[in-house]
């Protein structure tokens, strides 16, 4: 029968094809509808909990499994935190929920879907898994893309609570930053008036009486609380802001520093920079601030009788390290409130993009790192 064409189906064989194409359309659209459910459901939860449920309420409800529970592993230990369709005590008596945690725990570790009787473990994250039990038929790539949803909205739960952490970390620190400027204002302010006031009082009514009578004696000590006076005035202006460090760069601003705390508080503090230029404006006076918190850290903590300030460049970056021999601490043990401080110089540091760390234990002394990335990088 040379040129006939054969058919290759047959009515019947066609029809029966029809409604296999039609159940997989259908099975499509479902999948489909469910995805874009479950989307929308987990998109209005921010804590893992609720995202979970959400997902177990979702595949139950269209009909994919009969019931389910959200496993949680918290510190090594796997918790349920949600159950959909069946009740409590349901699940309490499922007979196959004595071995589930074993497969769970293994399903978790290795990453991937493993099933036990009608159940499946579906890991949707590193620590959060799906048991979920029926016959129906589930498509791998289906499953797949309910994995990758319940992924990502966990992950936005975990970015959303860091955020949440990190802005009530910030507002603490603006309220420490703020009251601990007002203290500053305060002593500059008791500053002025109680030492350089006194000062230039006195100065003024030994100039009237040397005036009307000179005396040799009495101008010479004048002369002494002008010089007392001056060295105040610059002491608490390079407290403030050192103009040596806009003039003359960080080192110098330094060193400074370092020689005025050797001569104040006996503690030997050298300086050591090596910098192939000067650093930006910004860089300059966040690491002079770290340097100088550390210092004072130094003196009013440590019981040190060195300290070393090092700044290098390093990775393209910058690294500060103010390192002491004094008697150090456990910044592990230290409570929020307790380290406005340190917070203060990780807050400057992180600012610019850099990191802060700091190594101290009781008797070894403490080494205070500051890095910060190159402004170009
Ligand atoms: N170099 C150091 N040696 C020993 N202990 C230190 C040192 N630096 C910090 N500490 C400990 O860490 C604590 C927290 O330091 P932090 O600078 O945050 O606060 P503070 O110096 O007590 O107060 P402030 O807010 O005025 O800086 C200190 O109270 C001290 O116990
Ligand atoms: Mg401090």
């Amino acid at each position: 029968m040379a040129g006939m064409i054969v058919p290759t189906r047959t009515p019947a064989t066609v029809s029966v094809s029809r409604h296999a194409d039609a159940d997989e359309a259908g099975r499509r659209t479902r999948e489909l509808e469910t995805l874009h459910r479950l989307a929308q459901r987990v998109a209005a939860e921010n804590d893992p909990r609720g995202v979970l449920e959400r997902a177990l309420e979702t595949l139950v409800a269209m009909g994919w499994f009969e019931c389910g529970e959200a496993l949680l592993d918290e510190d090594g230990a796997l918790t349920t935190v949600a159950v959909g369709a069946c009740s409590v005590d349901q699940v309490g008596a499922c007979a196959l929920r004595s071995s589930l945690a074993e497969v769970a725990r293994e399903a978790l570790r290795r990453g991937a879907i493993m099933q036990r009787g009608s159940w499946r473990l579906v890991p949707v994250g590193p620590a959060a898994l799906l048991a979920l039990a029926g016959t129906a038929d589930v498509s791998g790539s289906f499953l797949a893309a309910v994995v990758e949803l319940v992924h990502a909205a966990l992950k936005r739960t975990h970015l959303h609570a860091r955020l949440a952490e990190k802005e009530q970390q910030r507002s603490r620190l603006l309220r420490a930053v703020l009251s601990a400027q007002e203290e500053e204002r305060g002593r500059i302010s008791r500053d002025l008036h109680d030492q350089i006031g006194q000062s230039l009082t006195a100065l003024l009514l030994g100039l009237d009486r040397n005036l009307e009578a000179p005396d040799p004696d009495d101008l010479a000590k004048l002369k002494e609380i002008a010089a007392i006076t001056l060295a105040d005035v610059r002491r608490i202006a390079l407290d403030l802001r050192p103009s040596v460090l806009d003039e003359l760069g960080l080192e110098a601003a330094l060193r400074r520093y370092a020689r005025d705390t050797h001569e104040r508080y006996q503690i030997d503090a050298r300086v050591l920079v090596t910098l192939p230029q000067r650093l930006g404006h910004q860089e300059e006076t966040v690491l002079y601030r770290v340097a100088q918190e550390a210092l004072t850290n130094v003196v009013r903590h440590a019981r040190a009788s060195a300290v070393s300030v090092v700044v290098t460049a390093s990775h393209g970056g910058v690294q500060l390290v103010v390192e002491d021999d004094g008697i150090g601490f456990d910044p592990a043990g230290l409570a929020a409130a307790e380290q406005v401080g340190l917070m203060g110089m990780r807050e400057r540091i992180e600012l610019l993009g850099g990191s802060l760390r700091i190594e101290s234990a009781a008797g070894e002394g403490c080494s205070v790192y500051a890095r910060l990335p190159s402004r170009h990088a």
